[in-house]
């Protein structure tokens, strides 16, 4: 990850178990970089882990901000943060990425949160209520002290807080909010992945249709990528082995002694990136732009899988 150095300038709590990390140039220095909402950033950390973050603050306010939730399984990302993050400390940053773009318009824009899931989706509702665009947040939170950034949104006519809904609960307010749709209208939603499968679930049977919906995605995949297995070159280090069903790439070449550098493992820090020399990679990841994808020549093997019998790597 090529990145910038970042001074740690503020650390708020922003709600219980949410911390708010504000983050600026470690020389003093503007801003090197420019970002929409919807964007995020990768954070390495002094334990050598990479995570994403999305970004809530604006270009304009001169630094970034985020919000971390402590994960009660956290392998180290979060954990850290919560326990080891010191104000001063210098962190890498890498430049700002979107995988979940507010779409330019003036049609309506409904925000479905589910707990940390709030941060992109404040910046799109701050950016949405600058440009006077149609705008409404639903925010879906376990209880009252989960709720991130509460002192703003409650003070806003647009933003509607859920807590404590139970399953079916959930699932008729959500029935409620999406079963009407302005005619431009589109949904954003984060959150966590069952959370999101719901919102989309509720909407495609209340008739929104597909290219109105926009999830952002900061979890791994749920499966390993499905095969019967395939064998796998490893033209660099003179080595083969097969995968076996259900296996990872990283992992069937760390079995032949091949140690592809890893970091988030869930195909999104870009840390795996291999180029492929032969074979047809099946793309798991959010890392690789649509275009990167189709032309077959890289692929991230942390998640990733092939089509076909045989796949030959460059490391
Ligand atoms: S380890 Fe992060 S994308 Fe593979």
């Amino acid at each position: 990850m090529s990145g910038f150095d970042m001074r740690v300038c503020a650390l708020r709590e922003e709600a219980r178990d949410v911390l708010g990390v504000e983050l600026a140039p470690a020389d003093g220095v503007p801003l090197p970089f420019d970002w929409a909402p919807g964007a995020h950033v990768d954070l390495r950390l002094p334990n050598g882990l990479v995570r994403q973050y999305s970004l809530v603050s604006r270009p304009a306010d001169g630094h970034l901000y985020f919000a971390v939730k402590r994960e009660p399984g956290s392998c180290g990302g979060s954990r850290w943060l919560h326990e080891d993050l010191r104000l001063g400390q210098i962190l890498g940053v890498g430049e700002p990425r979107n995988l979940f773009e507010l779409h330019e318009g003036s049609g309506e824009v409904l925000l479905i949160a589910g707990g940390i899931g709030i941060t992109p989706l404040l910046a799109m509702y701050r950016a949405c209520r600058a440009n006077a665009r149609p705008v409404g947040l639903h925010y879906f939170a376990r209880e009252r002290a989960g709720l991130a950034f509460r002192r703003e949104l409650e003070e806003q006519a647009d933003v509607h807080l859920h807590v404590g809904l139970e399953r079916a609960a959930l699932h008729d307010r959500l029935g409620e909010l999406l079963s009407m749709r302005g005619e431009r209208a589109s949904l954003y939603c984060c959150g966590p992945a069952g959370f999101m499968q719901r919102v989309r679930e509720v909407a495609l049977a209340a008739g929104w249709p597909e290219k109105a919906l926009h999830q952002e995605h900061f979890q791994a995949q749920a499966e390993p990528v499905t095969t019967t297995g395939f064998e796998l070159v490893l033209a660099a280090s003179g080595r083969q082995v097969r995968v076996i069903a259900g296996e990872s790439v990283a992992a069937a070449a760390a079995r032949a002694g091949v140690e592809i550098p890893l970091s988030c493992g869930m195909g999104m820090c870009g840390c795996c990136l291999t180029r492929v020399i032969e074979g047809q990679p099946v793309h798991r990841d959010a890392y690789l732009g649509a275009a990167e994808q189709a032309s077959g020549e890289w692929m991230l093997p942390c998640v990733s899988g092939c089509a076909g019998a045989r796949l030959v790597l460059d490391c």
